[in-house]
């Protein structure tokens, strides 16, 4: 296919967007692994402020704190980076239009995810609640990984 040099050097940049979302979504289920597995899932117990505020600094000793808000603060910087992917996925919709509807799914996917991990918080961790976030989680890196394969396969075979 040939490609001005404008599209290609967009679709490199969606390509690396691709790798780091599917990289820091990873790292995103790591860190709620571990705000479960230390018993920190309330360690802030309102969202989407902690204690009331932004940064409650009178918590910075306690890892608990950390590992909540680290979580919160991640799934916040990915969901401004699925934000950002949909819109490069509207610059490049006629060369592959399927990136724009799975980005789409992602930002969808992104917002019932921060509502869902609210509710872990509000429903003092309801079981239903968690495992249902645990399921969202598992399935937007499937979509975020599913995305990184189209543009992947598109760079491999149609960039040479
Ligand atoms: C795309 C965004 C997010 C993803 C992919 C994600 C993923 C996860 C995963 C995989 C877990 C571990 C669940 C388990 O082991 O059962 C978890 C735990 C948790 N997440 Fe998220 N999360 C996201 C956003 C949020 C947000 C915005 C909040 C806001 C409060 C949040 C709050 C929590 C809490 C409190 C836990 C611990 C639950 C417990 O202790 O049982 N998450 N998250």
């Amino acid at each position: 296919m040939e490609l001005s040099e404008e599209s290609v050097s967009k679709l490199k940049s969606y390509h690396n967007l691709s790798i780091f979302l599917a990289i820091g979504v990873y790292i995103l289920i790591l860190l709620g692994g571990y705000t479960k597995s230390i018993d920190a899932g309330l360690a802030c117990l309102d969202w989407p402020l902690c204690d009331g505020q932004i940064f409650p600094v009178d918590r910075v000793g306690d890892i608990k704190f950390w590992a909540e808000y680290i979580h919160r603060f991640w799934a916040g910087i990915m969901g401004i980076l699925i934000v950002y992917l949909f819109f490069k996925s509207r610059q490049m919709s006629s060369i592959v239009p399927r990136l724009q509807q799975v980005s789409i799914s992602l930002i969808v996917l992104v917002i019932l995810q921060s509502i869902m991990g609210g509710l872990t918080v509000t429903q003092k961790l309801h079981p239903l609640v968690v495992t249902g976030h645990l399921g969202l989680g598992v399935l937007t890196f499937t979509v975020v990984l599913y995305n990184f394969t189209i543009i992947n396969e598109f760079v491999r075979r149609d960039m040479k």
